[in-house]
């Protein structure tokens, strides 16, 4: 019996009724006895990685907006209060899930991914040595691909959504405009990050006194510029930012700094419904993003594998379980680096990779008593500090809608460099491509082909937001995370401490989290995963990543902000692992 989805057994229908029309007759939320308990609510939740960005989608759900209007409201107040990772410069995916009055509806995947400008070319990046040139790609103006977010916001908000532009747009307006106080969290980045923000004199006027001090917690932080460009998007939508005076400050600012985007690339975004991959584990659905995004094949593949062992016998954490979960990611990764990248440019085998017949296939050639080793392709050696640096919310309206969206600039403040006068980052999203066959980009991930830079080309994403419905089709889990190229095995691990292993949402974000992903062959664990353990599957054959000291101290970084539902209380998980995040329901 599953603990989490033990209070009812019903249709969609008849549960979202009760959900709010029978409260006499409703039994108490599940208590659970874990040491972690999630945040419970009755009326819809939102989940981020910044409190005040989650009050204002909660409070655009109390208004009775529904989950797309709160994801919205919420993605352009994380704009204003989380500058690291909430944008108008960068790009993300959003995972949407509404109920019609009967009850029904697809889950739809709206892609906003930044596309590289026309101007693009396969070799940008490599310098006169044929190298991939690091400053270049990760720093420069260059690397900045079209922005997508908010275009994808406003058509969400405008396809989806019950609320109007102005509303939803209102609350950021008001932060930018007003300010806010620093949070610990925030003046803690700010300085983390200082070095890269002071390349660029109007990153530095945005995130610094005009001193150059740090603004430091209870500080109040305004950013004018950033207003005014919202103010720009609110009245005028989509040509606030993609024409106009937005256009032309993005334009200049390229100019300046020798980037690529002109108004054209800007003229021609687009954001691109897809259809997302989904698959059954254990009579759960589970539907992630398709490509662009690597996640959600890669998710549905290693479910598909691992559905054929016994793992709740295997023990939550144990070494038999980490083994499987290693062996199924280092082949995951393996085809990620062959097969994925932009639908739209590149014949992606989803169908086979995500088949039972491959899943099979996989699972005869896992050794369950010894690690295999990662193919003899010239390793990367280089395995990024992670950066939290993309962000991860999760909303659930009363009604039962579910909206999972994970937007980033790539990096913490992209490639450090603003629009002048405009206010917002800009991504370093073109390295995300595969620069050079072979070699790695800044989260260790190897490409070729599929993912080799062309115009207009969406770069390959590991961004995993995902709603996992149960059989009768209630939205049962919202989730995803943050974190680079472990965005896809955290969010995987999220699902099975939830479905396989009955873990309250709370406690299944919260529990320590593991990571391989085929090249480098290492094994990076969190702390909390017991160190016996450790040594077993290190004598299975398994590499642990250590540090000088020996001690496994990795910390993976995820910020898996999730929600689960019951059909009748909303239980939200912040991700611990950054104290600014909150759950706030109704
Ligand atoms: O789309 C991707 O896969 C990366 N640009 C995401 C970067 C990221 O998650 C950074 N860290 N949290």
């Amino acid at each position: 019996m599953r603990r989490l989805f033990l209070t009812f057994s019903c249709s969609v229908l008849s549960c979202v009724a009760h959900a709010h029309d029978v409260p006499a007759e409703k039994p108490p939320a599940v208590t659970f006895d874990s040491r972690i308990s999630p945040v419970v609510s009755e009326a819809g939740m939102v989940v981020a990685q910044d409190a005040i960005a989650a009050e204002v989608g909660r409070d655009i759900l109390a208004q009775g907006g529904n989950a797309v209007d709160a994801a919205v409201a919420t993605g352009f107040a994380l704009a204003v209060t989380h500058p690291q990772a909430g944008n108008l410069g960068g790009g993300g995916f959003m995972m949407v899930s509404l109920y019609d009055e009967n009850g029904d509806g697809d889950v739809i995947a709206i892609d906003f991914r930044e596309m590289a400008p026309a101007s693009a070319t396969r070799d940008m990046f490599l310098g006169e040595d044929g190298e991939v040139d690091r400053d270049v790609s990760w720093y420069s103006h260059q690397s900045a691909g079209v922005p997508g977010t908010v275009m994808g916001l406003l058509d969400a908000l405008e396809t989806y959504g019950t609320m109007d532009r102005k509303e939803v747009m209102a609350p950021a307006i008001r932060l930018a405009d007003n300010g806010f106080p620093v949070s610990y969290s925030l003046s803690a980045s700010f300085l983390e990050y200082k070095d890269t923000l002071a390349n660029d004199p109007s990153s530095m006027d945005y995130f610094f006194k005009p001193d150059g001090e740090l603004y430091v917690v209870g500080d109040v932080l305004k950013q004018k510029h950033l207003a005014g460009t919202l103010r720009r998007i609110s009245s005028k939508g989509r040509v606030g930012f993609y024409g106009g005076k937005t256009a032309d400050l993005i334009v200049a600012e390229m100019a300046d700094g020798g980037g690529l985007i002109t108004h054209n690339d800007l003229e021609n975004y687009e954001t691109v419904i897809r259809e997302p991959v989904s698959g059954n584990y254990r009579g759960y659905e589970v539907y992630s993003m398709p490509p662009p995004s690597s996640g959600g094949i890669h998710i549905v593949q290693m479910l598909g594998v691992l559905e054929g062992y016994d793992l709740r016998s295997d023990g939550h954490n144990s070494a038999a379980y980490l083994h499987k979960l290693i062996e199924v990611m280092r082949r995951a990764y393996a085809d990620r680096s062959k097969h994925l990248g932009d639908p739209d440019f590149y014949d992606v085998p989803v169908k086979e990779l995500t088949g039972e017949a491959y899943a099979k296939k996989l699972r005869e050639d896992i050794d369950l008593k010894k690690a295999s080793r990662s193919s003899d392709i010239a390793p990367a050696t280089h395995f990024a500090d992670e950066q939290p640096a993309t962000t991860h919310y999760s909303v659930m309206d009363k009604w039962g809608n579910a909206v999972s969206v994970t937007y980033t600039l790539n990096f913490s403040y992209g490639s450090g460099h603003s629009v002048d006068g405009a206010g917002f980052l800009l991504n370093n999203e073109m390295d995300d491509f595969s620069s050079k066959p072979g070699v790695p980009n800044y989260y260790g991930l190897i490409g070729a082909e599929a993912n080799a830079i062309e115009p207009r080309k969406r770069p390959l994403s590991s961004m995993s937001p995902t709603i996992v419905r149960n059989k009768d089709g209630l939205n049962v889990l919202v989730t995803g995370s943050i974190g680079g190229s472990t965005i896809i095995t955290q969010t995987l691990q999220v699902i099975l401490n939830v479905v396989e292993f009955d873990m309250n949402v709370q406690a299944a974000v919260q529990a320590p989290r593991m990571h391989h992903q085929w090249l480098p062959d290492l094994v990076f664990v969190e702390p909390g995963i017991n160190i016996d353990t450790v040594r077993i599957l290190e004598s299975m054959g398994h590499s642990i990543s250590r540090e000088d000291d020996g001690a496994v101290t990795r910390n993976i970084n995820g910020r898996a902000n999730s929600i689960a539902w019951d059909g009748l209380y909303f239980y939200g998980a912040a991700d611990g692992r950054d104290p600014k995040g909150a759950a706030k329901g109704n």
